[in-house]
């Protein structure tokens, strides 16, 4: 027997938590059905921390991420909160979490489910069978850079400042993992700046053909503007394999890519760190899409991003290949059944709630293994 994995699980706000709730019955059911035990935890991030404690994350829950497994995300962020200061808005929470843990790998598959392809706003040809991997840097660029701030000039104008930077040793960490993952996929990667105005830019086209040259040259590589990328995006999003972008054009891009595939309430992303000497990565998980806070607490929202999320969490954390794939079949099994939360359902098919959705999932689940 090994010990059981330790699971962070942080809800946060809108509807994360009865997202979240779907996972925690999901890794029951796991824990009953499949022998794998996880011991999971739950702990405020966001704006119900900054109502509980004061501050978005406290130095508590910090601590139980930083000796977790994995840490599982729902959402952060709400109206709620729109007065906060901004140094303990919600997000920051989110954001101190990925910098703590140097969780610079941000992994954000846009697939289009067969059964979703009408739901995409592109013509199903442009979209059928599109599985892209975005590989957003995450705990650099213009996000941390310094200096930054508001001040107030002689003149009683305001400035406000952000640093877009980056350094060798982050431009090539991050390009090595989209170079790995494309070697298990398509084997094609894009690397997407501004090098036509920005000299960090230009730094990371550079690195990111250095990197290539002299560990990665079986892979094929192509450069490419950001807006150009933007644009071939919703032009040809075939043409696409693995992404790797900088912090904020991976914010946007990956934004667009998800929206390609029918709904933003589909896609999960995993947040990596280096590798120890055992192999084993610092780890977070969470849906792509936001805290939706105008349909929160009404069983609307599409749980599915949360539970793919923990998914990706079994496969890349925990070695659990069969129990991510068990996941993700009865996933498409039941969009292919035509069951849909209201994010994606359509006159042909069966409206159901966040919690019925994560039923009928699990009820597949224990049919394949049945
Ligand atoms: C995301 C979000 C965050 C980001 C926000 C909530 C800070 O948009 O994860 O893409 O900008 O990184
Ligand atoms: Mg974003």
């Amino acid at each position: 027997m090994t010990a059981n994995k330790s699971i962070l699980l942080l809800p946060g706000d809108g509807i994360g938590p009865e997202a979240m709730a779907e996972v925690v019955k999901t890794a029951d059911w796991m824990g009953q059905q499949r022998a794998v035990g996880f011991d999971t935890e739950e702990a405020l991030v966001g704006g119900c921390s900054i109502d509980a404690a004061g501050v978005p994350i406290t130095d508590a829950v910090m601590a139980k991420a930083m000796d977790a497994d994995a840490v599982l995300l729902g959402a952060v962020g709400g109206p709620k909160w729109d007065a906060v200061d901004f140094a303990i808005r919600p997000e920051a929470g989110l954001l101190r979490l990925r910098k703590d843990l140097e969780l610079f790998a941000n992994l954000r598959p846009a697939m289009v489910f067969p059964a979703l392809a009408d739901a995409s706003s592109l013509k199903r040809e442009l979209v059928e069978g599109l599985d892209i991997m975005i590989v957003r840097e995450l705990t650099g660029g213009v996000y941390f850079g310094e200096p930054r701030g508001i001040e107030t000039l002689p003149d009683g104008q305001r400035r406000g400042v952000n640093t877009q930077v980056y350094t060798t040793s982050e431009i090539h960490r991050v390009a090595a993992v989209a170079f790995d993952l494309a070697r298990k996929r398509g084997n094609l990667v894009h690397s997407v700046e501004k090098m036509n105005v920005m000299e960090s830019g230009r730094l990371w086209r550079e690195e990111v053909t250095k990197l290539h040259g002299e560990q990665f040259a079986d892979v094929d590589l192509q450069h490419m503007l950001a807006d150009n990328c933007a644009m071939q995006l919703v032009r040809n999003p075939k043409q696409f394999d693995v992404i790797v972008t900088d912090n904020l054009f991976g914010d946007m891009l990956s934004d667009e890519a998800a929206m390609l595939t029918g709904s933003l309430g589909m896609l999960p992303s995993a947040s990596l760190g280096a590798a120890d000497e055992t192999g084993r990565r610092r780890a977070l998980y969470e849906p792509v899409h936001g805290s939706a806070p105008d349909i929160a607490g009404q069983g609307l929202a599409n749980p599915i991003a949360m539970l793919l999320s923990f998914a990706m969490m079994l496969r890349y954390s925990f070695d659990l290949g069969s129990e991510a794939d068990l996941m993700e079949t009865a996933v498409a099994n039941v969009l292919n059944a035509g069951i849909r939360t209201a994010d994606i359902a359509t006159s042909d098919t069966k409206k159901v709630s966040t919690g019925e959705m994560g039923q009928a999932i699990r009820d597949e689940m224990e049919r394949l293994s049945g």
